[in-house]
């Protein structure tokens, strides 16, 4: 038996999101490996692919892959790299490695550190990567708002850049989604205000999308600032040039 690697994307949240393809490759793994920031907290990843896991005959192993959130590169290269020779070893006994993650694999995803480990330091290892659906697109569906259409550019940006690029990027934009960015929302807007969005430019908030908690807040920028903002980490912004509808006089939202 030939043992591969395959990351798999297992979607934002819903169980009925993760695709057909990535239950046959959870079905078939021989090994799980679940990554996690620490070593006692749940795996968000784990809990989404349970029920598929549970219909199995014979469970696989699930392998543990704890990353500490640091910003050092050295540690972060040097954790992964322990991480690929683990996986490496079971690759090479034979097995079949499915590593989850939340999402896409390749969107601002765990595994490209891994991914990139196995390819520069283990070449012979087989890999293969299943797409999953974005919190990105799922966001949009929730939200009820275009990601883009006709000629519209779309950005997709992670909220702690500096304030400079996110300004010349969003001049440059239609439509705006900022990952990892409930705590920074509020103060996008002067800086997206800056770029040509105005205050009545369309805002969906959505957090935790697809599952059972999410939240959807859709609203105009300039409201933004009085909006309660829960600064939970799964959550996704959508920003579109595009007003909404707003009642001149009144100024509500039609
Ligand atoms: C490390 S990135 C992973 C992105 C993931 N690979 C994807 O394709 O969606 C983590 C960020 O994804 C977003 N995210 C992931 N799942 C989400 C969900 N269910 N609801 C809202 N945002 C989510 C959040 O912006 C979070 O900070």
């Amino acid at each position: 038996m030939v043992g591969k690697f395959v990351g798999v994307g297992v979607g934002p949240g819903d169980p009925e999101l993760i695709t057909v393809k990535a239950v046959k490759a959870l079905k078939a793994a021989d090994v799980i490996c679940v990554p996690k920031s620490h070593a006692n907290k749940p795996s968000m990843a784990l809990s989404m692919v349970k029920q598929v896991l549970e219909e199995r005959a014979k469970p696989p192993e699930v392998l543990e892959l704890v990353f500490p959130m640091t910003k050092d590169e050295l540690d972060v290269k040097r954790l992964w790299a322990e991480n690929a020779v683990i996986v490496t070893a079971k690759v090479d006994a034979g097995k079949v490695v499915v590593f989850i993650t939340l999402g896409d694999p390749m969107l601002y995803s765990t595994f490209l550190y891994l991914y990139r480990s196995l390819r520069e330091g283990h070449p012979n290892v087989r890999l293969e990567i299943i797409p999953g659906v974005t919190s990105v697109t799922a966001a949009a569906a929730s939200a009820k708002l275009p990601l883009a259409e006709r000629d519209e550019v779309v950005s997709i940006l992670p909220s702690d850049l500096d304030s400079g690029l996110i300004e010349e990027t969003a001049r440059h934009a239609d439509n705006l989604v900022f990952m990892k960015c409930a705590h920074r929302l509020k103060e996008l807007v002067p800086i997206l205000e800056e770029a040509g969005f105005t205050e009545n430019s369309m805002v969906a908030l959505v957090k935790r999308c697809t599952l059972p908690e999410e939240k959807v807040v859709v609203g105009r920028l300039g409201d933004v600032q009085n909006w309660d903002i829960c600064k939970d980490y799964f959550s996704v912004a959508i920003i579109k040039r595009t007003e909404l509808p707003v009642d001149k006089e009144k100024g509500d939202v039609l």
